[in-house]
């Protein structure tokens, strides 16, 4: 069986696998770690194994590497990248700090490392309101993602936004009218949404969180059903934790093919390479170190 050969291989290289919620369901059974992206930047720092296997982006394997300069940190899939990673502009950045010297450019961990290494500090979508509300500045610039830069915002009225026009075809794929036939199908069930949805999707919404907090907040509810605004991946875990209960998408479009590129044929022949392994320049990475750190130490 695959499950026993990665278990094996784990124990005699001396690797941990973490895994991101939108991976299939079998591959994060086969995880030890599992989480969404503040949960797995977190516990990256705190792992004793010299190896680190990750299960998601590129974003996500470059900011363990980053946090831990130490260690081999191994991608399932080398070409498992997030687009929204690189939907911002080093010139606009430059622009936008010379026109408002005061302003914060607070990054989205949904980036690149060059993007992180121009930054004052990270973000995920379930720390973003509590790291901003905690910055003195009054300007934000808020990149790669306008619609969790837009959800921060309406939070902290207090605050000036400048917008950046990233975002995620994933979830700015699920439609307004799809999820109003959806809530017509169900008219019991709770709307649990990702802040990367578009504000027609957030204001329909009974819930707004990370994949994380999605998960918990309809493991704790009393309601039976749920209509689910993220990737489907999450469907694996809600489905473990809540057998009873019952969840429905909107919707044909909620498939990441990055996450989806990561089997376990994949994992097991990583397991057995030690390849690809991210490599970045140091100098990139302690410019890049500085806000991801920044992020850990004001979400705290
Ligand atoms: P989470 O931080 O909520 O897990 O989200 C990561 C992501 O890629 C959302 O599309
Ligand atoms: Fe990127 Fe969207 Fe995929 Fe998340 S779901 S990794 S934001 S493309």
């Amino acid at each position: 069986m695959i499950s026993e050969e990665i278990k094996r291989l784990k124990e005699e290289k001396d690797v941990i696998i973490l895994a991101h919620y939108y991976v299939d369901g079998e591959v994060q059974e086969n995880a030890d770690l599992v989480g969404d992206s503040y949960f797995l930047a977190k516990k990256a720092t705190e792992v004793e194994q010299q190896n680190i296997l990750f299960c998601g982006v590129s974003f996500m394997g470059e900011s363990a590497k980053i946090l831990n300069p130490a260690k081999r940190v191994i991608m399932a899939d080398e070409l498992a990248d997030c687009p929204m990673a690189h939907m911002a502009d080093v010139k606009k950045i430059k622009e936008v700090k010379e026109q408002y010297p005061d302003a914060a450019v607070v990054c989205y961990v949904n980036s690149t490392a060059e993007l992180k290494a121009m930054s004052d500090v990270c973000v995920t979508s379930s720390n973003a309101v509590k790291v901003v509300q905690s910055l003195p500045n009054k300007h934000i610039f808020f990149i790669p993602d306008e619609h969790l830069g837009q959800f921060v915002a309406k939070k902290l009225p207090e605050k000036e936004f400048i917008f950046n026009d990233g975002f995620c075809h994933v979830h700015t794929s699920i439609k307004k009218e799809e999820l109003l036939q959806a809530k017509e199908l169900h008219p019991e069930a709770l709307v649990l949404t990702h802040p990367e949805c578009k504000e027609e999707i957030l204001s329909l919404s009974d819930f707004i969180g990370s994949t994380s907090e999605i998960i918990s907040f309809a493991t704790g509810s009393d309601a039976a059903e749920f209509i689910i605004c993220t990737e489907m991946g999450v469907f694996f875990e809600l489905q473990q934790k809540n057998p009873g209960k019952k969840f429905y998408s909107v919707g044909h479009r909620q498939f990441c093919p990055n996450m989806k590129r990561i089997t376990l044929d994949k994992v097991k022949q990583a397991l057995e390479s030690l390849e690809p392994e991210v490599v970045l320049s140091e100098d990139l990475m302690e410019k890049a170190r500085k806000p991801l750190e920044k992020m850990l130490e004001l979400s705290k």
